[in-house]
């Protein structure tokens, strides 16, 4: 269902939301949901080409966007990205910290500058953008939502580096919650499931292991880019304005404990007796 069946149309009319990471994947999505509700978008990312193309989709849904290339790990960058936004939007209402780098590697494999690669880009990554765009968000009593995982607090194998970030992220989240409550602002996190179409699922999912993995899924199926917007979409709006500190889970499931190889090798015990 279209986002604007579910929402006013014009329920960010006026309102700017700072995407980190906006150029492809969940966060164009997330980027996509907001401008269909009426919101000028900034992003920004490592690739200009790739932030040119998302704002050609972004400004096809009629919203103003202003692009800047800058990597999360670059303070200055990010700083210059968000000063160019208020300078053409004003402050920003939203911000949604998705910028993110993942691969698959075993704990005994992994290097030193692989795990700081993640570590740099999901983490400090993320503290440098809600530093840089504090002031804005305190004039706006604002909102920021952080792009967790379910490796935030279930382990996954080959995913230490990841794990690490993430929960480290939403300690984050909630304590920048507690610290910003006395601003208006409020800091919640989405931890999406697998979602089909993403660079994250091409690097994590084996090849022509599709099926397999969408029947560990307790809903049975991949996510959509436009389930999660649509879940970023709520948690800025009015109707989640007590909601703050929370980590949204949006996976069909798939991060139950019981669900995956468990009930799978449960059934195959059923189907034996
Ligand atoms: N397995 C093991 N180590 C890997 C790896 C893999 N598949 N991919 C990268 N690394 C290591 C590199 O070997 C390097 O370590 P080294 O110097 O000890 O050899 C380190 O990670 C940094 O790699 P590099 O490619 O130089 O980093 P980068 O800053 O250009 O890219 C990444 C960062 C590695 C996170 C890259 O995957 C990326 O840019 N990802 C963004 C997109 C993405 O991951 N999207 C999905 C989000 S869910």
């Amino acid at each position: 269902m279209l986002v604007t069946q579910l929402f006013a149309k014009d329920l960010f009319a006026g309102k700017t939301v700072f995407v980190t990471g906006g150029g492809s994947g969940i966060n164009l999505g997330i980027a996509k949901n907001f401008a269909a509700l009426g919101a000028n978008l900034s992003i920004c990312g490592r690739s200009q080409e790739r932030l040119d193309g998302a704002a050609e989709e972004l400004r096809a849904l009629g919203a103003q966007v202003c692009t800047a290339a800058a990597d999360v790990r670059d303070f200055a960058a990010v700083e210059a990205a968000m000063a160019k936004s208020k300078e053409q939007f004003g402050s920003m209402h939203v911000l949604v910290a998705g910028a993110a780098g993942n691969f698959p590697c075993p704990a005994e494999k992994l290097s030193s500058n692989g795990f700081r690669s993640v570590l740099e880009i999901d983490t400090l990554g993320t503290f440098h953008a809600i530093r840089a765009a504090f002031e804005q968000l305190k004039e706006t009593h604002g909102s920021v939502t952080f792009i967790s995982a379910g490796q935030a607090f279930i382990p996954y194998p080959w995913q230490l580096h990841v794990g690490a970030a993430k929960a480290g992220n939403d300690n984050m989240m909630r304590n920048l919650a507690m610290e910003w409550g006395k601003f208006g602002i409020r800091v919640n996190s989405i931890a999406p499931g697998p979602i089909a179409n993403t660079e994250g699922m091409k690097r994590l999912m084996p090849e022509g292991m599709e099926e397999d993995f969408k029947s560990a899924v307790p809903l049975g199926r991949f996510g959509t880019v436009d389930e999660i917007g649509q879940v970023a979409c709520f948690l800025a709006s009015p109707l989640a304005s007590y909601v703050t500190g929370t980590v949204l889970v949006c996976d069909g499931g798939q991060n139950l404990p019981g669900s995956g190889m468990w009930s799978f090798l449960l059934a195959q015990a059923h189907k034996m007796s």
